[in-house]
């Protein structure tokens, strides 16, 4: 029998692809999006890309925090795990609405927790993030590194992991997979889904991307006498695509009898600076890049990557993919989709 995963949060970047990833696994899915940060297309994307499997997708469009309409879909269906992507995310906007971002993430996972309580329901896939290491002292970032927040979206996932563990220790029926990600960047290969940030990207590879489809003029360095290679931060990137899977692998791991709550980093292990990860993206694309080099970007760490050995063993997960498919992959969708899903002359 398939399994009925519900993907809260589900048409956004990381939501996206995973959705297409378990539904051509063979899973049933329902997805649940406020739209806040996603475009309905990318929901028709997938169930284009997944084809005959397509049809075992439905979504609801409504906020988490509202509960009588959470519980009315959990009426409808008996979930055998739920994959919790939805939160605001945008780290410099956290500093300047902290409320919002706490309201949001906060409320919005207790109120999903307690519905998953009512109906049964008590297997959950959480995204965390790299951001719990705060400046690590060294690298690369074990799971039991002592946790840090550098702001109020980084505290946000730090309370939920806390919470996570309260639920699960008040109650053994849970079971809860913290899935750590570090620098999740590329596309589906196809290029028909990819990463379509509002405004200003926050991040590096969409801000490198719409300055190579001609949106921004040129990338700002933030940082370059940092004790690097190259004087650039360091980081590591993983594929979307990899990271999705590892959603699948955080499933099968919940089969386990013995799982409680536990904590995985998804990283690929790999550090890659500012400046390689440039070179890079120029080189799958054949744009020149121009950079404009500034001062540090408040609240940076210099070296964040992760130690993925806790994945390999306990998930028997692996990241495949490295900087070179990543950008392919990102170049792919940019350039077939240059304003993101709302692209004029799209060619999807
Ligand atoms: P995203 O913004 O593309 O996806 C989040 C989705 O949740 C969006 O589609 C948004 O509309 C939805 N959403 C937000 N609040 C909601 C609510 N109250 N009710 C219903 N839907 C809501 O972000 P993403 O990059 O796909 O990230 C997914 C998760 O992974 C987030 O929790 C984020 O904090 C975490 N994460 C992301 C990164 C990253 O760099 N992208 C790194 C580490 C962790
Ligand atoms: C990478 C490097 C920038 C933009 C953030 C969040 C983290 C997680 C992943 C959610 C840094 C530099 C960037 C630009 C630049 N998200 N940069 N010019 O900071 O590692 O992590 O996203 O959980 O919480 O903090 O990723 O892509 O923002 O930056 O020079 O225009 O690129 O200074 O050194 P970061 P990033």
């Amino acid at each position: 029998m398939a399994k009925n995963i519900l993907v809260i949060g589900g048409v956004g970047y990381i939501g996206s692809h995973t959705v297409l990833q378990l539904l051509l696994g063979g899973y049933k899915t329902v997805v649940v999006d406020n739209l806040d940060n996603a475009s309905e297309i990318a929901v028709a994307k997938v169930k284009e890309l997944a084809g005959y499997q397509g049809n075992n997708m439905t979504f609801h469009k409504l906020d988490l925090r509202d509960k009588a309409a959470l519980e009315v879909v959990f009426a409808g269906t008996k979930f055998d795990a739920v994959i919790h992507f939805a939160g605001l995310k945008a780290v410099g906007e956290s500093v300047q609405k902290p409320l919002p971002y706490f309201d949001n993430n906060l409320t919005g996972t207790i109120t999903l927790l307690e519905v998953m309580a009512a109906h049964g329901c008590k297997n959950l896939v959480f995204s965390s993030s790299a951001t719990a290491y705060g400046w690590p002292k060294v690298v690369p970032c074990t799971e039991e590194f002592p946790l840090q927040a550098m702001n109020p979206y980084g505290r946000s996932k730090l309370f939920i992991e806390e919470i996570c563990r309260d639920v699960h220790r008040s109650d053994s029926e849970w079971k809860i997979i913290l899935l750590r990600y570090f620098n999740p960047v590329g596309a589906h290969p196809s290029g028909k889904i990819g990463e379509d940030p509002r405004g200003i990207p926050n991040n590096l590879m969409p801000f490198v991307t719409q300055v190579a489809v001609g949106r921004r003029p040129a990338l700002t360095v933030f940082g370059t006498d940092y004790s690097t290679k190259d004087g650039t931060v360091v980081r590591d990137y993983i594929h979307v695509v990899d990271l999705a899977d590892g959603h699948i692998a955080a499933l099968h791991k919940l089969d386990d009898p013995k799982v409680g709550c536990e904590v995985y980093n998804l990283g690929t292990g790999k550090g890659t600076s500012v400046l390689e990860m440039v070179a890079a993206f120029e080189k799958a694309s054949g744009k020149k890049i121009p950079l404009v080099k500034s001062g540090r970007r408040p609240g940076d760490a210099e070296i964040v990557y992760a130690s993925t050995e806790k994945a390999e063993r306990g998930l028997n997960w692996k990241a495949r993919y490295g900087i070179d498919e990543m950008c392919r992959d990102q170049w792919n969708w940019a350039s077939k989709n240059p304003y993101g899903y709302e692209s004029p002359n799209s060619t999807n």
